[in-house]
């Protein structure tokens, strides 16, 4: 069942997400080569308690950690850790969420460290693309396959290919809520959006092939070519006219 969000609600779940773009805002300058991905956690820890909310995803199914950070060919669900630095030339996916006033915030930027390849730049530019047209076709009247197949266009005009295994998500007083939203799909299909439903679309985008693995300390995704691969995700209220990017910083909305 797919809840529906009051007015108030949706204010709520701003003031979540806000916080959540307001932590991308921060993390960005850090991304830099000889960073680990356990000092961008460290990081993590110190804005949630600074900002008095609740970390989302520590704890979640028995996830170790406030952030995913994914390198190159990770896909999600990377686990921070000092052994992980960051070098020049590669991508970093990263993947936070928040629970302030009883609701969630959930979003995830990829960003490259240095200077990136072509392709690379290419992956990240179009991935980001495909989050906008997915979010473009989010209004009362249109279904959920709307915004899944305008995902998948945008990315596989791009060369690329869309992870079939991961979906994005409704989300609200739970992380994961109804409906799953893939990032395939067909036009005019699905459940169609009404104002008060939040959705938190993630595009998962490959430079290679569709298909994914599981490492074997059970979280971390990998592409099974070992291509490079990009995610973002936004948290999304359908409103009366439209929609609301939820997962922005307030002072870049
Ligand atoms: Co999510």
């Amino acid at each position: 069942m797919i809840l529906i969000k009051s007015p108030r609600e949706i204010e709520a779940m701003r003031r979540a997400g806000a916080v959540v773009g307001q932590f991308f805002e921060e993390v960005r300058p850090l991304i830099r080569p000889g960073v680990s991905t356990w000092d961008l956690e460290a990081f993590a820890d110190r804005f949630i308690a600074r900002n008095g909310v609740r970390t989302a995803f520590k704890g979640y199914m028995g996830y170790p950690a406030h952030l995913c950070t994914s390198i190159n060919e990770e896909v999600v669900h990377g686990i921070p850790s000092k052994d992980r630095i960051l070098r020049g030339g590669d991508i970093l996916s990263i993947d936070f969420g928040i629970l302030r006033e009883g609701f969630y915030g959930d979003s995830a930027m990829t960003y490259p460290v240095g200077t990136v390849n072509g392709v690379s730049s290419r992956l990240l530019l179009v991935t980001e693309q495909s989050l906008a047209a997915g979010i473009r076709e989010v209004r009362p009247g249109n279904h959920l396959g709307d915004v899944s197949a305008a995902v998948q266009e945008k990315a596989e005009a791009g060369g690329f290919s869309v992870v079939r295994d991961f979906v994005g998500h409704g989300i609200g007083r739970l992380l994961h809520e109804d409906p799953q939203i893939p990032n395939f799909g067909k036009r005019g299909t699905g459940p169609k959006l009404t104002a008060g439903m939040v959705l938190a679309i993630e595009p998962m985008v490959n430079a290679g092939g569709w298909s994914v693995e599981v490492l074997s300390d059970g979280w971390t995704v990998v592409t099974r070519d070992r291509s490079r691969s990009a995610h973002f995700e936004h948290t999304v209220a359908v409103t009366e006219d439209g929609n609301r990017i939820l997962s922005f910083s307030l002072d870049k909305s």
